[in-house]
């Protein structure tokens, strides 16, 4: 179970090439996941994070076939949420008096999960630090709503190793661990991924602490991150791909996305993708139902994208329900600096275009005037308005 890391540091985690969703079913885990926790045995023994609550227990047995737990020293809970605290309650039991080191939020979230079960938090803040014998320290570093209020990164001394958590993370699993290991299409691909769908709304707030980061002139050999690979060979490609990536990253793409009920819209949307290939070939066009399209797979192909095309027709004097949940998750994840358009048929009242150009604009985008509006089945002038609405988009 225990895998070498670097010097005395152990990965003691949990590969998990069967999940399929995270955050409940928002998130879609196509290629696996991990959750990685760490040993290091210095002059102190120390446990860097725990796993998810279903594998508590596993997580016991299998850290007491490589020590004895009342070796250790304290415990590091770098983030609250439960695929990292998850088998805390299991672990406490054996050793509850042994020091947990954490934020105060981490506390309240810890304590709001699991109870107030007494247990010996130690509340660290940027700059603390942790002697572990050997002449090496942990120093804490809080990375509050990175994602979440509570979470924090450990930088270890000697070794140079940046304990992450879910920071430059990915859900893929990685039976070798190491990032040079890895199929490194996959591996940037659900980099990417969990970047668009999970820290992309806390951007501004990454662009800070990598900053802030960086200005401690920390040297950094590895980087230990919650999920999926470890980054060890040219580590700070991750850090460098983030500073990039919070930067209102684009690509030269552009995304349509829509739902149809009588492929009205459907045409609308391929005449639209056609357009943009006919009036600038070298743009990539990626083209999505949002009803059958995995919502996390399209919303990384909108974090790439200049711009997007949305479509719905009227139902109900609004639209697609499909669209209008998907248009929600577009809102949350707060993207900057992107076009959108809106297109859709109707039969009579005809309100999903003004509907979705409203929450468009309400999501963050900067949505152009050009829109396709179509009374009934789309026609050969109708279909004429596609090229000044892809000309705009294009500006
Ligand atoms: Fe991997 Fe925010 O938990």
């Amino acid at each position: 179970m225990r895998r070498h890391v670097k010097g005395n540091v152990s990965w003691v985690g949990y590969i998990d090439w069967e999940l399929e969703k995270f955050h409940g079913d928002d998130y879609s885990i196509m290629n696996g996941s991990s959750q990685n926790a760490y040993l290091i045995e210095e002059g102190k023994t120390v446990l860097v994070d725990t796993i998810w609550t279903p594998h508590r227990f596993d997580f016991v047995e299998n850290l007491k076939k490589e020590i004895d737990l009342k070796k250790i020293d304290a415990i590091i809970a770098n983030h609250g949420e439960c695929d990292h605290s998850g088998s805390l309650t299991a672990l406490m039991s054996e050793i509850p008096n042994v020091p947990i080191y954490c934020t105060a939020n981490a506390v309240k979230s810890i304590e709001g999960q699991y109870g107030k079960r007494g247990w010996n938090f130690h509340i660290v803040k940027t700059g603390d630090t942790l002697e572990i014998g050997n002449g090496k320290k942990l120093i804490f570093v809080e990375m509050r709503m990175l994602h979440w209020p509570d979470s924090m990164a450990t930088y270890m001394t000697g070794d140079n190793i940046l304990f992450s958590n879910d920071a430059f993370g990915q859900h893929y699993a990685v039976e070798e661990l190491f990032n040079d290991k890895a199929d490194q299409c996959l591996l940037w691909k659900e980099a990417m991924k969990y970047f668009a769908n999970i820290l992309n709304p806390f951007a501004p707030l990454l662009t800070k602490k990598l900053e802030e980061i960086s200005a401690l002139n920390l040297p950094i050999d590895i980087i230990a991150t919650s999920h999926g690979a470890i980054w060890r060979d040219d580590p700070l490609q991750i850090v460098k791909k983030y500073a990039e990536w919070a930067n209102a990253y684009q690509e030269d793409q552009i995304t349509v996305a829509y739902d149809t009920m009588w492929e009205g819209t459907a045409k609308i949307a391929h005449e639209i993708a056609q357009e943009i290939s006919r009036q600038s070939p070298s743009t990539v066009v990626k083209v999505f139902n949002v009803s059958k399209a995995d919502k996390n797979e399209v919303m990384t192909e909108v974090f790439k994208s200049k711009a997007i095309a949305l479509g719905s027709p009227t139902v109900g004097n609004s639209i697609l329900s499909s669209v209008a949940g998907w248009l929600e998750f577009a809102r949350q994840l707060k993207f900057r600096k992107k076009k959108a358009a809106a297109f859709g048929c109707y039969g009579w009242s005809g309100e999903s275009v003004k509907i979705l150009q409203e929450k468009l604009k309400e999501a963050g985008f900067s949505v152009i005037d050009e829109n396709i509006r179509v009374l009934w089945t789309p026609s050969d002038d109708d279909l004429g308005r596609v090229p000044a609405l892809v000309g705009s988009l294009l500006e």
